[in-house]
């Protein structure tokens, strides 16, 4: 047979899609097994807005919808960034894809090609190296500390800068360590990125997801003068516990809309109608559901951090929002159980996975081999059992 396409060498899998597979699959063999390896909220859809959905298939909403998205969707995307943020798109800047990954996927085809450099400030979601290098650019990885809460200092970003460099990931409220940027950082940033003239992905998706009375703020908030070159790729899947329905939407200059929808007329089309009826009344209904799911996700967050605290040599930055956690297990690297060896994090999560019935993200794929990511959306009986699990597994190393 012939080869397959050499691209296909340059990505792996995404990690945490195949861990959510494995502690799936052992789950369907009847163990006992608490994933905390997955990026949705354990929540349902709220009532109106699954209504919503059923009420486009009775009415036979189903035939294909403008490339780009409905009409009063844009509008209702544009509102809700007039609402929220303070920042004013018309609907020909807006572009509504097949969930927020989508949307990046479009952004990347769009902005960046080979020759390119992308500042990815790590700790990092595992999709944006992958999603950098199939544009054909070169991810630039640059590691943060827990020192600085795994915020990209101006001093790192200007270190990792290049006469190559055309970009820069921003995700905040971060998945994997719940970092939120207050303003004093991001205007530090910012200056930097008006001098080079970089484009900037501001990653919103976990932006209702925020604890501490924090206020969420974003890069072009806090600088207009970047509202030129930001694009916002955003979405429903995390607000309104919608993951499954795939819808997700960007926000930037018109060239980029334009472009992005030209690249959609001829991959995808439009997304889903349904879930696009839906996402509508997410957006324009009521939103008393999000700040309750954002409440019990702190609630969460204090009981893990809690039970991390008993765990010894355990550290973990505290998570500002989103509903990750990113401990730093290293302290248990080259410790036993038995004949098993503990080499680093993925042979913990293995570990855990077997002994403790819990299934934690190793921290390698999102740049920081000492760690494991807690997905801590769960219920918080499986959160306290699960961490309880893992405390008494890791107390068995020797
Ligand atoms: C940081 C980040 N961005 C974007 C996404 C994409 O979300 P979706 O495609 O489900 O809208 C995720 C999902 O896990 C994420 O964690």
């Amino acid at each position: 047979m012939r080869n397959l396409a050499s691209r296909l060498d340059l990505i792996a899998p995404s990690p945490t899609l195949a861990l959510d597979a494995k502690a799936k699959a052992l789950k369907a063999a009847g163990r006992d097994v608490i994933s905390f390896g997955v990026g949705e909220p354990d929540f349902d859809t709220p009532e109106h807005i699954r209504e919503a959905g059923v009420k486009a298939i009775r009415d036979g909403f189903t035939r294909y919808t403008p490339v780009d998205g409905l009409a009063e969707l844009k509008e209702a995307v544009c509102e809700k960034f007039r609402r929220d943020n303070g920042l004013e798109y018309s609907p020909s800047q807006i572009v509504v894809s097949n969930g927020g990954k989508h949307s990046l996927y479009n952004i990347m085809l769009c902005l960046f090609q080979p020759g390119d450099e992308v500042i990815v400030p790590t700790p990092a979601w595992v999709s944006y190296g992958p999603l950098v290098t199939l544009a054909g650019a070169a991810p630039v990885l640059v590691k943060t500390t827990a020192e600085s809460g795994y915020a990209l200092t101006a001093a790192q970003l200007e270190a990792a800068l290049s006469p190559r460099t055309r970009g820069l990931i921003i995700n905040s409220p971060s998945n994997p360590t719940g970092l939120a940027y207050g303003p004093e950082r991001l205007k530090e940033l910012a200056a930097l990125i008006l001098k080079h003239q970089l484009w900037v992905v501001s990653d919103d998706i976990y932006e209702k997801i925020i604890f501490d009375d924090l206020q969420f703020c974003n890069l072009p908030m806090i600088e207009p003068a970047l509202r030129g070159q930001t694009v916002i790729a955003h979405g429903v899947s995390k607000t309104y516990a919608m993951t499954g329905w795939r819808v997700g939407f960007l926000a930037g200059p018109e060239k980029v809309a334009r472009s992005a929808s030209k690249i959609q007329s001829q991959t995808t089309s439009n997304p889903c109608s349904i879930s696009q009826k839906a996402a509508l009344a997410a957006l324009n209904g009521p939103q008393d559901t999000v700040a309750a799911m954002a409440r019990a996700f702190q609630r969460r967050r204090d009981l893990l951090l809690k039970i991390l605290a008993e765990i010894p040599g355990v550290s973990c930055v505290r998570p500002q929002g989103a509903f990750y956690a990113f401990p730093d297990f290293s302290a248990y690297f080259g410790k036993r159980a038995g004949e098993t060896l503990i080499q680093g994090a993925e042979a913990l999560a293995d570990y855990l996975l077997d002994k403790a019935g819990a299934a934690l993200a190793p921290g390698g794929g999102f740049g920081d081999g000492r760690s494991l990511r807690i997905s801590y959306a769960v219920s918080d009986e499986n959160l306290a059992r699960g961490l309880t699990r893992v405390k008494a597994a890791l107390a068995d190393l020797k």
